[in-house]
């Protein structure tokens, strides 16, 4: 089945904890750290991320929007994340390496993410390095944009190759996510679907995240 990631990015940040037990049906948590440099916008980080450890046994899936992630990978590792994935386009090539191997050796999984423009082949040299793929279907930044169908193509590649090359990676969507465009993801061969708006603004979000999951509300 597929899984689904809730992006607290569109929590109540005034009452988180009780936001996170609203979605522990869920598999992951998805937590989105900007930088106002790498994306326009700026979020949340490693304090945050130290309280919700605490508060929550959900696989926490950290999505680090930020340049040169190689600077504070180590530190998302021991802040409490099971899954560090940060950006191909924000580092050079021997620093997403020794970033990769550094998530690896804390005994954390590790994800690369592309932006829209950023075609999907760029990925394949590392996809038998990393545990997750991320295919992002907006431009990364905000929450509640729409989705960008053109960007399926690319799930579609990394399925492709994942599947012939025998690859344990799992690919990840992030942007736009709603019952139409899970589904659209899911037949390209998604495997964890990120949602903010559309799961914490659901009046209920246990049944909508079941819904994203290709199971019934
Ligand atoms: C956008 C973030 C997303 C965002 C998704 O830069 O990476 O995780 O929270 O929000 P929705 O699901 O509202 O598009
Ligand atoms: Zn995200």
């Amino acid at each position: 089945m597929t899984k689904v990631a809730p992006s607290i990015l569109s929590a109540d940040f005034t009452r988180l904890g009780q936001e996170i037990q609203s979605i522990e049906t869920a598999d992951y948590l998805h937590f989105d750290v900007m930088d106002g440099l790498f994306v326009p916008n700026i979020s949340i980080g490693i304090p945050v991320l130290e309280s919700v450890r605490k508060v929550t046994d959900m696989t926490l899936d950290v999505h680090l929007m930020i340049d040169q992630p190689h600077r504070y990978t180590e530190r998302f590792a021991n802040a409490g994340a099971d899954l560090v994935v940060f950006h191909l386009e924000a580092d050079a090539p021997e620093d997403i390496r020794m970033a990769i191997r550094a998530v690896h050796a804390k005994g954390k999984r590790v994800g690369l993410a592309i932006k829209p423009a950023t075609p999907a082949w760029e990925l394949i040299p590392y996809l038998s390095g990393i545990d997750l793929a991320l295919v992002m279907t907006v431009e990364p930044g905000f929450g509640g944009q729409r989705f960008m169908e053109d960007m399926l193509p690319k799930v579609e590649l990394l399925r492709k190759t994942i599947d012939t090359e025998g690859l344990n990676c799992e690919i990840e969507v992030d942007g736009g996510i709603n019952p139409e465009t899970a589904a659209m993801c899911r037949a390209a061969g998604a495997d964890v679907l990120v949602a903010g708006s559309d799961v914490f603004h659901a009046a209920d979000r246990a049944d909508r995240i079941a819904l994203l999951r290709g199971g019934t509300a």
